[in-house]
């Protein structure tokens, strides 16, 4: 293990220039820095001190006290320890400043040996009287901090992006019982020479120990008397604000926004919500800061009404799976256009896409279509009260806008109560939350639906066991495979988990973008739909499923699927990444699996930290609603600018919640939640 001091010093101070060159009795300041620290048992002494020239003199007096020098960045001190440790090979570095005349090598080897007890990260000793003051610091930690390190204070401040790190191990040494952190004994002054002189003078050596000196300023109180006063942290209360100034600057210059602005105005007296999809809506989007409306898609990317352009993740709530516009689709589209959309008789094109689903989806042994998820979510639950003659039905996950779902969340305006009382809800995960509703309602559950898999992997058997509880009370078990359909799997979930439901949901990813949805199912129970009414004006539109057979032959051909995973798993690890090493863990996380998942933002601020992530986001270029719906469209390109602008953007939402400044950085209404917390 190599060991290094690193005495850190300049000439360039505003308070004090050339305090380094000036004398304390017959020697300068450096020299006695170094001539004190020099003494303790140690592998390589360095003097670390800028390129500028005003600190040749530095260089020199360093050289001819046999220590060797580096000179670095006049600003950027932490890269100039970097460089010492890369050049010197070291493991631990012991920062001494070059305003401390007075240092003990002994509290240097004390710290060394505490240390390597503790087997600590950062060492510092704490209470000591200012002047004396060492810090060590692994090798290792800083070259990750000045990997990672980023406000003007941690590259001015060494160990300041170490201090506020959890990652690292740091002891703070308690030296005696008293704090004399108060006393000040460093060189920040010209005044503070004299003080220091007089303690020289008095204790008449050049190897005094720091208790020679409390014992000496116990019993002569007087010595510390000085003109001035010393502005206590002062350069620590700059340096904060040259942090604030600096976080100002990384946000980007405000988006043009003026057209998307202009047709919310018009919109607003037309549209409730201004949009026919919460989730599209401005609760979601930020007025003022993010884009309202789309003109144009085409792959991975949504142009708005000013022409800014942008990376999409949300694709469309995760419908758009193989890109905006996809040119094989638009091929098909545009050739059963020219032949009709829906007609007086059902058209061939039906059975085709019912075949083609009862080969890929596990449980399809029948087929019915839908437009929207909410459709055969819907009948699913008709179709299960009819074959079971029940009533009361038991759910987990969201599963569309009809009354039966909705009245369990907090928009439940508008749907009765008698339908309210007749839906129970269970969570994920937790099979005795179900088992207890089946206690309850004895006999009178007619079917469990559930989201498979929503953003929390299903524990080991919990799938299975909802199976099992449903069957043995006589109840069907429907998996809502509106989201996971088509993305997980081309089988969906349960072709995924290996469990088959009675009977399963799919929508969204399965037309490419064209409204479509199907309810597939246990030939016993679908073939109630002879009698159970479930008929619409648009079921058999041919556009969507000629579109929906399309995407099926395109996904299985050209290996879609494992696309996905293998673009949704660099996107999602490198996330977690950043994450990871912003130490951002208690602010924002990502979860899910990497076909589908989303990064959130936590604590009280959680809604205006995604705010302000979504605004820097979208001034970047990537439209951020939270969702991350990977499409075949998402080349390795978009996916690396993205993880660039969310390292930039995570930064700017760090700093803020740091430095408290959120609001003043936000330049749009803060989003709303679609569904409150209950
Ligand atoms: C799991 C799930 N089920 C059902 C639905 C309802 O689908 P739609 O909005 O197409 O009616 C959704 C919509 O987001 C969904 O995510």
């Amino acid at each position: 293990m190599r060991v290094g001091i690193v005495v850190q010093a300049r000439n360039g101070s505003t308070r004090f220039p050339k305090k380094m060159t000036s004398k304390l009795l017959e020697k300068t300041v450096l020299e006695w820095v170094l001539l004190r620290a020099g003494r303790a048992m140690v592998d390589e002494k360095i003097l670390a001190t800028s390129i500028l020239p005003e600190d040749d003199t530095i260089e020199q007096t360093a050289k001819s006290l046999d220590w060797k020098v580096l000179r670095g960045s006049p600003t950027d001190v932490l890269s100039r320890y970097a460089e010492v440790v890369k050049k010197f090979h070291l493991d631990r570095v012991v920062r001494i400043t070059g305003d401390c005349p007075l240092i003990d090598h002994r509290l240097i080897e004390l710290s060394l040996e505490k240390m390597t007890k503790e087997d600590a990260d950062y060492i510092t000793l704490v209470g000591i009287i200012d002047g004396f003051d060492v810090e060590i610091i692994k090798g290792d930690w800083i070259l990750i901090a000045d990997k990672l390190a980023k406000l003007p204070s941690e590259r001015e401040h060494v160990s300041a992006y170490i201090k506020k790190s959890k990652k690292a191990k740091k002891v703070f040494l308690r030296y005696h019982e008293e704090d004399l952190s108060h006393i000040h004994l460093s060189v920040d002054y010209p005044e503070d020479l004299e003080v220091i002189e007089r303690i020289l003078k008095e204790l008449m050596s050049e190897d005094f120990t720091y208790q020679d000196v409390v014992r000496l300023i116990k019993e002569k109180p007087h010595l510390l008397e000085r003109r001035s006063q010393v502005v206590p942290n002062e350069g620590y209360y700059k340096s904060l604000r040259e942090d604030r100034e600096f976080i100002k600057e990384l946000k980007g210059k405000p988006l043009k926004l003026e057209e998307s602005l202009k047709h919310f105005e018009k919109t607003k007296r037309l549209i409730p919500n201004c949009s026919q999809t919460f989730s599209k809506s401005y609760l979601q989007f930020s007025v003022g800061a993010s884009p309202l409306f789309v003109e144009e898609g085409k792959g991975a990317y949504i142009k708005d009404l000013d022409g800014n352009l942008y990376i999409d993740y949300s694709m469309g709530l995760g419908a758009c799976i193989l890109g905006y516009a996809f040119e094989p689709i638009i091929e098909v589209l545009q050739k059963q256009l020219k032949k009709g959309t829906i007609y007086t008789l059902p058209h061939r094109l039906e059975l085709e896409l019912s075949e083609a689903l009862t080969q890929i989806i596990p449980c399809a042994q029948m087929v019915r279509f839908g437009k929207n998820g909410s459709d055969v979510t819907s009948v699913a639950v008709r179709l299960a009260r009819a074959y079971t003659g029940r009533d009361m039905i038991a759910c987990c996950g969201y599963h569309g806008w009809q009354d039966w779902y909705i009245g369990t969340t907090t928009r439940s305006r508008g749907v009765p109560k008698a339908v309210k009382n007749l839906t129970l809800t269970f969570e994920y995960n937790n099979i005795d939350s179900l088992r207890k509703l089946f206690d309850e309602y004895q006999n009178q559950i007619a079917c469990v639906i559930m989201e498979p898999v929503g953003v929390e992997e299903p524990q080991e058997g919990f799938l299975l066991r909802v199976k099992e509880l449903a069957h043995r009370n006589g109840a069907l078990l429907i998996f809502d495979e509106v989201v996971t359909g088509f993305r997980f799997s081309i089988g969906g979930a349960q072709e995924f988990f290996g469990v088959v439901p009675d009977i399963a949901c799919f929508g969204k990813a399965m037309g490419n973008g064209m409204p479509i949805s199907a309810i597939v199912g246990r030939r016993d129970v679908m073939e109630l739909l002879e009698e159970v009414f479930f008929s619409f004006t648009f079921g058999g539109e041919t556009l969507s499923i000629a579109s929906a057979i399309a995407v099926i032959n395109f996904m299985k051909e050209e290996g879609v699927i494992p696309y996905l995973w293998e673009k949704g798993t660099k996107l999602k690890e490198g996330i977690a990444k950043l994450i990871e090493n912003k130490e951002l863990e208690e602010l924002v996380m990502v979860k899910g699996y990497p076909v589908r998942f989303v990064v959130d933002f936590l604590g009280e601020d959680a809604l205006k930290l995604k705010t302000l992530f979504q605004q820097e986001c979208a001034k970047r270029g990537v439209l951020f609603s939270g969702s991350h719906n990977i499409s075949y469209s998402h080349t390795d390109a978009e996916i690396e600018k993205t993880l660039q602008v969310y390292d930039e953007v995570l930064d700017i939402v760090k700093f803020a919640h740091e430095y408290g400044m959120i609001d003043q950085l936000l330049e749009g209404q803060v989003l709303q939640p679609v569904f409150r917390k209950p």
